[in-house]
């Protein structure tokens, strides 16, 4: 039996961004940090002692990523997802982030158009802009307390000359939409009609709720496949983003080679010792420790939807089908941006992002991140409750 809800835990001087960066951030550092999507919970013991076991080794050289670390991702994909891909589809990254970037800049043209659907986690709309690129925003659309996309509004927006790519999350972040089968076929009809490449962050894709079922945009068709790059990792399913492994799915041969090549350059074609070691371990060992943690997520994300609609007036919580990124409207309190700040900073005591960073559509809406202890979530929301009662 693995360990989820630990309210012993604590994270001081281990140089977390979580708890290290709310200062610089919100101003304050003696917030409850419910902000970046990071987990106040401890690694499995199968991650510790596979570290351990590198580490005693004593000797940390130039280390190559062997066909066993390829391996473990395609028996992942496919157990876990369905997705049938080979070790010559896969490339490590040290993150999606990077990944994203690195797609912008080796599959489009500065001035090109690329779309992403808004209220969306923030680095999209900076990597687009940040590449001299021009961002495209099809606003997602919130109907009854379900976002869908608007596909009228995606064809103009892919019909477009200049649009040669489109960001898609899936699942998505902020909305904690898992997409349906028929929602992607949909999407890649459109752009694989107006020749626009899919990129698909799929970093979330592990953390699902029962009973919804994430689908890899690759998975739906070899046409999808051919006309998509996936871009996912580890590290949000089992919190190891400081180790720096993801990885990409590429299934067409030449953009893989230009792929492998930029890594090569940049000095990136080796492996760091321990992120090798724990994804190879993760992959292997970890489906009985992800079930777990869905499971408890889950429950967190029924406590927190509960509590929030029945005891807070002006603020409502939308049920998530994926992630644990829960996303709260909060426009019914009728507070301007600084007030709503203002209202979770410094009357509640509580670090959240803030539902603007995802672009217009997420003004009047906070997100609160549900992985850590339930105590912690019962203290802050009864916190959040009094405040919104002082107003
Ligand atoms: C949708 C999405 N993509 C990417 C990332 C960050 O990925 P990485 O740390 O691998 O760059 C996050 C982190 O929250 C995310 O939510």
């Amino acid at each position: 039996m693995y360990k989820y809800d630990d309210n012993t835990i604590d994270r001081s001087n281990t140089a977390s961004v979580k708890y290290e960066e709310m200062d610089m951030k919100f101003g304050r550092d003696d917030l409850t940090p419910l902000w970046v999507a990071d987990m106040d919970i401890k690694a499995p013991d199968f991650i510790i002692d596979a570290i351990k076991k590198r580490a005693e080794h004593g000797i940390f050289g130039y280390s190559k990523r062997m066909p066993e670390f390829y391996d473990s991702i395609v028996n992942w994909l496919d157990t876990r997802h369905d997705l049938k891909v080979t070790s010559e589809d896969i490339e490590y990254a040290p993150g999606v982030v990077f990944l994203l970037n690195m797609m912008i800049r080796k599959f489009t043209e500065k001035g090109d158009k690329i779309i992403i659907q808004p209220p969306v986690y923030y680095p999209f709309k900076s990597v687009i802009e940040g590449n001299d690129r021009v961002v495209m925003e099809s606003e997602l659309v919130l109907k009854g307390d379900k976002y869908e996309m608007d596909f009228e509004d995606l064809k103009k927006k892919a019909s477009h000359p200049d649009c040669k790519m489109m960001l898609l999350c899936s699942p998505h972040n902020p909305t904690g939409r898992v997409w349906k089968k028929e929602e992607l076929e949909k999407l890649g009809r459109i752009c694989i009609d107006n020749d626009v490449l899919v990129v698909s962050d799929e970093i979330h894709y592990d953390l699902v709720y029962k009973p919804n079922k994430h689908i890899p945009f690759a998975s739906i068709s070899d046409e999808f496949k051919k006309n998509s790059i996936t871009c996912t990792a580890p590290s949000k399913t089992f919190n190891i983003a400081g180790l720096h492994s993801a990885f990409c799915i590429i299934n067409d041969k030449e953009r893989m080679d230009i792929y492998r090549s930029e890594l090569g350059l940049l000095d990136l074609n080796r492996s760091n010792v321990f992120s090798q070691t724990v994804t190879q371990t993760v992959y292997e060992n970890g489906h009985e420790w992800v079930d777990g943690v869905n499971e408890f997520l889950k429950g967190n994300m029924e406590y927190c939807v509960d509590y929030i609609n029945k005891n807070i007036d002006g603020i409502h919580a939308l049920e998530l089908e994926g992630t644990y990124l829960l996303w709260m409207d909060c426009r019914g309190l009728h507070l301007s941006l600084e007030k709503l700040d203002d209202l979770f900073i410094n009357k509640a005591g509580l670090a959240l992002d803030s539902g603007h960073w995802f672009g217009k559509p997420g003004e009047g809406f906070m997100r609160l991140n549900l992985a850590c202890p339930r105590e912690v979530l019962k203290d802050s929301l009864e916190k959040l409750e009094a405040a919104v009662k002082s107003l």
